[in-house]
């Protein structure tokens, strides 16, 4: 296994679209071995392939990081197929670091998917598991934290990073 390195925001390899796994070899399961290893060192509860600048739709969940039992899921070729409710919550992302703000996602969804070795399976997730399965099917899709929250605040984003990323270069 190996930590592999996190693309951040504005990099496009986080708007491309991703592609479905086909081949379940032993390419893809380094991957997910990688991510998931990268995901607990970052640490974070949630990482999708193409935050690691591989576009396929793969990511890993652990919504018990930090705790005694882990909840690790692994998700291939994820689709949601149902959603309900409504929750309001703050929400971070690996991708765009010492950022966090209240984002309105769905409050259970239904998922179906692949696991690691190719085998359908469908979860249904309620709370923070629900959330971090929309982050994390979002970013497959290429959208972010940013593009779930209102005109103002994003601008009030964009504002902010564009003042870091110069005082930075100074
Ligand atoms: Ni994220």
């Amino acid at each position: 296994m190996a930590l592999r390195e996190i693309n951040k925001y504005p990099d496009k390899v986080l708007r491309e679209k991703t592609e479905p796994v086909e081949e379940f070899d032993g390419e893809l399961q380094k991957l997910i071995d990688d991510m998931i290893e990268t995901m607990y060192a970052a640490p974070g509860v949630g990482l999708a392939a193409n935050q690691v600048g591989v576009p396929k739709q793969v990511t890993v969940i652990d919504v018990g990081v930090g705790q005694e039992e882990s909840s690790l899921i692994v998700l291939v070729n994820p689709e949601i197929v149902h959603c309900g409710g409504e929750s309001s919550s703050e929400e971070g992302c690996l991708s765009i670091p010492e950022y966090t703000t209240m984002v309105k996602r769905a409050e259970t969804v239904k998922v179906k998917c692949l696991d690691r070795e190719g085998n359908s399976c469908e979860i249904q997730a309620d709370g923070l598991l629900a959330r971090a399965i929309q982050h994390e099917i979002d970013h497959l899709n290429g959208y972010l934290l940013i593009d779930r929250i209102g005109r103002i605040k994003k601008e009030f984003f964009r504002k902010r990073y564009a003042r870091e990323h110069a005082a930075s270069k100074k």
